[in-house]
């Protein structure tokens, strides 16, 4: 195959909020199909950005007392740091608050008003007298005018589930200010979507060579209607200020560029600054970013976004005079367990916390790619299932043949490994691991190109499985007792073999794991980095088997879910738009609505316990914590780290008794573990109070 050019992409992350485990989906699929295309020997620029721009992100800095620039370079620092930890990549990680950014936007924009595809109307918006802004739907809240309901959102009830527009909200208030808003028009920008000259371009570019799933194409068909029924409206591409943003030229910094107009330009911006900065040649800016030459552009998304990838963006490259996308691949949404993402069951797992809690990032990388296809399909991670299946197949499974087989070969072989001979390389009989793993690696090859991870994971699974059949069927152990030529020959055969078929299957599971895999490599003396070519090149010899991954504890996950756990705060709102399209800020996190009453099988599953304060102390660096050893009887002592440091002197509390929850699940913080928590009661006013049990309670004792 030619040597193909790639510029690829994911969707750019909003700098409002951490990453978490539903927007790894995306990064570890783009990232473990870039790997793999490097390893073919493909010319690949991997680009990437912080989304920083829109009002969220302004109120949000406001309300830190930072400036936006402030917010966007500490949350680009954590963004950063999080990609790196899981292997995310990127050639260039940037920010659509650049010169570069800037510079783009003007010129599309410029382009399609010289096109004539620029228009302006007056739009008429709610606006918060108080704060002197137009509000953006998500910040306005009334009551439902079906049910009455207080404090729904402009767009649906979460209480009857009516759905509406935010003129219809009764009494509605700013979020922001809560002022009640008012009418108010002004001028805005839009790119016209609905000139025939757009519309017959998405209709070519959308259904046309394959830049779509057919799902997507489907799916545009639909928004895009019949010719002639004028089903696509013009896109709103202005704000009013305040706004941070990038200001229309021309409008006297009155007017903004919507945040998704400049955001997806920034996959060409941080493209351009990552050519410049590491001098690359000014001639792949043309190469990749205007019409004609034959290199590729491939947009990783995921379905919630495919509106402004497949209509907005390409209609506004093609009429600017810029490159369109080549592919457009849309994946699904997280489930955890099956539901939606939640903060009150812990389920909404950020990248940091992962990696905190000390888990193995390529577990994740692995089970991820073990599930997803190339459809836009949901995937869930389910926690029990993660546990098993990475024991069972990386580790049980992969892991386990080099670090069984490895033994005998350097206490039996000096660790030097045999090769096929000549003619019996690529014979099934002498060398079976070995032959048959390059077939799977074939199988996975091809699975990788389309996208079909999970089908790559199980072909290699497959061949793991085999190998380890093998290997105990030729009862090496045994083999290792006897003395006999023969018998050695046959151990160095069967192990060299089995080593050798682990090796390819090294090179085919190197996107998911380049940590684990380099490893490998420098045990097996593999040249760095792997590429596919060298899949056959013989491995001569092994060093002495290094750990190299762990299994996962169930533990760890209940410790993950633990700290990932807002059950005490209230839960930020959801915006719940039901067009993100046309409001698209956030994700949409479900609200944690907990239900008005709890049977009492819910509050018995609380293990409260009478416990004696055995010991109180201080905690070097942490301003609201004490350290507490709990007595608590027959549950023996406990260790809890209790955040009342404002209103106790420890050295008062000693030989206290008080009440714990002893069956809170472990929860590692930052000074140590924390077995339990001790309850306080507080309010409003200011203090905070420990609970005491009348006088003759013991440690142990049960409360309910
Ligand atoms: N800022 C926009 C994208 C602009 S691209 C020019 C945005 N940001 S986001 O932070 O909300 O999401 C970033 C990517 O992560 C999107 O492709 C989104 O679909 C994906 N995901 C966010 N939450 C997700 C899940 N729970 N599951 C899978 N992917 C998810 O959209
Ligand atoms: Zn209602």
């Amino acid at each position: 195959m030619p040597r193909r050019r790639i510029l690829v992409t994911s969707a750019l992350p909003y700098a409002n909020g951490a990453i978490h485990l539903g927007h790894l989906v995306e990064y570890i699929q783009t990232d473990i199909w870039v790997r793999f295309q490097r390893m073919q020997g493909h010319e690949v620029h991997y680009v990437g950005a912080d989304d920083t721009h829109g009002t969220p992100v302004m109120l949000r800095a406001e309300s830190e007392g930072l400036t936006p620039e402030q917010l966007i370079e500490r949350v680009w620092k954590e963004h950063d740091r999080d990609f790196k930890n899981f292997s995310v990549g990127f050639d260039n990680y940037y920010s659509t608050h650049s010169p570069e950014n800037r510079a783009l936007c003007e010129e599309i924009y410029g382009k399609l008003e010289q096109s004539g595809l620029i228009t302006k109307r007056p739009v008429e918006q709610f606006y918060d007298p108080v704060k002197a802004m137009f509000l953006p739907d998500r910040f306005i809240k009334g009551e439902c005018p079906k049910c009455g309901a207080k404090d729904q959102y402009g767009d649906s009830c979460e209480v009857c589930g009516a759905t509406y527009s935010p003129t219809e909200l009764k009494n509605p208030y700013s979020t922001v200010s809560g002022a009640e808003p008012v009418r108010k028009s002004s001028e805005h920008h839009f790119f016209k979507l609905s000139d025939p000259r757009c519309e017959g371009f998405l209709r070519r570019y959308t259904q046309g060579e394959g830049h779509l799933q057919s799902e997507a194409a489907n799916k545009m068909k639909e928004w895009l209607g019949e010719a002639g029924e004028g089903k696509l409206s013009d896109w709103d591409i202005s704000r009013d200020a305040p706004y941070f943003g990038f200001p229309i030229p021309g409008t006297d910094e009155k007017k903004f560029f919507y945040v998704w107009l400049d955001a997806p330009v920034g996959y060409f911006a941080s493209f351009t600054h990552h050519v410049r900065s590491k001098k690359l040649g000014e001639h792949l800016l043309q190469d990749f970013l205007r019409p004609g030459s034959h290199t590729e552009m491939v947009h990783f998304i995921g379905k919630d976004i495919l509106y402004f990838h497949a209509l907005f963006w390409p209609a506004m490259l093609e009429h600017a005079g810029f490159r369109t996308p080549s592919k457009v691949f849309a994946h699904g949404f997280l489930t955890v367990n099956g539901e939606k993402m939640s903060k009150s069951r812990g389920t909404f797992i950020t990248a940091n916390s992962f990696i905190e809690q000390g888990l193995n990032p390529e577990w994740l990388r692995y089970y991820y790619a073990a599930k997803l296809g190339p459809t836009m399909e949901d995937i869930d991670l389910n926690l029990d299932d993660f546990v098993a299946r990475v024991n069972s197949d990386l580790v049980g499974k992969f892991i386990n043949i080099l670090s069984r087989a490895s033994g005998f070969v350097v206490k039996h072989f000096d660790g030097q490994l045999l090769e096929p001979t000549p003619d019996m390389q690529g014979k099934e009989v002498s060398w079976p691991a070995t032959f048959r793993a390059i077939a799977a690696a074939e199988e996975a090859k091809e699975a990788y190109e389309g996208r079909e991870y999970g089908k790559a994971m199980r072909a290699i699974m497959r061949h793991a499985d085999r190998i380890n059949e093998l290997f105990d069927a030729a009862k090496p152990w045994e083999l290792a007792k006897k003395n006999d030529a023969e018998s050695r020959n046959l151990l160095h055969t069967v192990c060299s073999d089995c080593i050798s078929g682990f090796k390819v299957l090294t090179y085919a599971l190197a996107p998911i794991l380049p940590v684990t895999s380099e490893r490998i490599a420098k045990l097996l003396n593999l040249p760095l980095p792997l590429k596919w070519v060298n899949i056959d090149l013989p491995c001569k010899k092994t060093l002495p088997y290094e750990h190299l991954m762990t299994r996962v504890d169930a533990k760890q996950i209940t410790a993950l879910t633990e700290v990932n756990k807002e059950s005490l705060k209230p839960a930020a709102p959801a915006p719940h738009s039901q067009q993100r399209h046309a409001q698209h800020q956030e994700n949409a996190v479900e609200a944690a609505t907990e239900p008005a009453t709890i049977s009492i099988d819910d509050f018995t599953k609380i293990d409260l316990r009478i416990a004696r304060i055995a010991n109180a102390e201080h905690v070097e660096g942490a301003d609201k914590l004490l350290k507490l050893t709990l007595d608590v009887g027959e549950l023996g002592t406990k260790q809890v780290f209790a955040g009342i440091k404002s209103a106790y002197d420890p050295a008062t509390l000693v030989g206290r008794l008080t009440v714990v929850v002893a069956n809170l699940a472990p929860r590692k913080m930052k000074f140590g573990m924390s077995e339990g928590m001790v309850l306080a009661a507080s309010g409003d006013a200011p203090g905070l109070f420990i609970l005491s049990p009348d006088s003759g309670a013991q440690p142990g004792m049960r409360v309910k």
